[in-house]
């Protein structure tokens, strides 16, 4: 009887969308405001969904405090009040979309949970109207 449960974690930053695959012309066209040349701040939204069995001893299939330890440890100090294309190291090189950044979220948390507890979905809000969402598998984002 899998359940799942969800935790949400905030973080602040700041980004660029800056193709190199793409003229400075064409990145001005693709990414719009989100190109501007000395980056612009978010307030990320993380949700990291995870399933597994309940433990018939505590009545929960991992404790919160513990999700909430490994969600900050692995992710949330790495990136909050950073620039993400300067500042984090597990995003060098990767272009920080809200879509990227959910797959690169996915390997930094997926090792990091206790046995029986299974990675089910990385979320993130950008904004008010735009979110992405990633579902595994692991994958290495260049
Ligand atoms: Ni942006």
């Amino acid at each position: 009887m899998p359940v799942e449960i969800t935790r949400r974690a905030n973080f602040c930053a700041a980004h660029r969308l800056h193709s190199p695959h793409l003229s400075d012309e064409e990145n001005r066209e693709v990414y719009g405001a989100c190109n501007n040349l000395h980056g612009h701040g978010h307030n990320y939204s993380l949700e990291i969904t995870v399933e597994g069995e309940i433990d018939p001893k505590t009545g929960m299939l991992i404790n919160l405090f513990e999700l909430d330890r490994i969600i900050k440890h692995e992710i949330v100090v790495q990136v909050d009040h950073r620039h993400l294309n300067i500042d984090v190291e597990m995003l060098n090189g990767v272009i920080p979309t809200m879509e990227n950044m959910t797959v690169v979220f996915w390997s930094a948390i997926e090792n990091h949970l206790p046995d029986g507890v299974r990675l089910k979905r990385v979320a993130l809000r950008e904004s008010e109207k735009n979110s992405a969402a990633y579902s595994g598998p692991a994958h290495e984002v260049k």
